[in-house]
């Protein structure tokens, strides 16, 4: 098979980051987690006291900012300025302050150039919110996922469950909130590329969406 590039856009809890390490394992490629990035410079911003509103202050911050991903024993981790920052990026805060860093013309800027080096060797699976649509629009394959907000909810809410005490309720809340601001940015919203092959999940297990996946690859290559 070709190297390709494969972008897997949707709002949160669609089902991206299961499904994205499950597609990359199968035909071994590359996953990357672009969400992982924007969390990576909101908790940059956070530790240096920088508001999500501060152009100027974002931009140097940016500037300074080396943002790497290593694997290690199979796991993808982040790594900033030789920090590993992996488990720190996923805090409830961190979250909201992703998708508000994210809404930054210059932030986008900065980690536009980030992606797309990273998708210079090909062989990759995306996972994002604008692969299709702005970071990679000639990508071989594009996937959309959705689901209903409650079952959205709820798989964030079961995924969360360990790591920290958010409620249903303010799982709920959050992502409401989060899926507007994504969703209504005036720079690359959430939304399906034209040629993006649109997904729900709401009724899916991961190995049916991956062999729907599979399936509407072999078809277009
Ligand atoms: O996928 P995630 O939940 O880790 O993403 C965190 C935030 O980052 C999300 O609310 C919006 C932003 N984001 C983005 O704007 N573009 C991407 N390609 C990936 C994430």
């Amino acid at each position: 098979m070709k190297k390709m590039v494969i972008t897997i856009d949707g709002p949160a809890g669609a089902g991206k980051t299961t499904v994205s390490r499950a597609l990359a394992d199968r035909l071994e490629y590359k996953y990357i987690d672009t969400g992982a990035l924007y969390r990576g410079v909101a908790l940059a911003a956070k530790s240096q006291g920088i508001g999500a509103d501060d152009d100027a202050a974002l931009e140097k911050l940016c500037d300074s900012l080396a943002l790497t991903f290593v694997w290690r024993q199979g796991l993808l981790r982040l790594v900033a300025n030789g920090e590993d920052i992996s488990d720190k990026i996923r805090t409830p805060e961190i979250t909201m302050l992703a998708s508000a860093v994210s809404a930054r013309p210059v932030v986008r800027k900065f980690l536009l150039t980030v992606q797309r080096d990273l998708g210079r060797e090909k062989s990759a699976v995306f996972e994002g919110r604008d692969m299709g649509t702005v970071v990679f629009p000639d990508a071989e394959i594009k996937f959309f996922l959705e689901a209903s907000e409650k079952t959205r909810s709820y798989r964030r809410y079961l995924e969360l469950k360990s790591k920290n005490s958010q409620s249903l309720e303010d799982v709920e809340k959050d992502m409401r909130q989060r899926d507007k601001n994504d969703s209504t940015r005036a720079i690359a919203p959430l939304k399906p590329a034209g040629d993006a092959k649109i997904i729900d999940t709401t009724d899916l297990s991961v190995d049916e969406v991956v062999e729907l996946m599979l399936t509407h690859i072999q078809r277009l290559v």
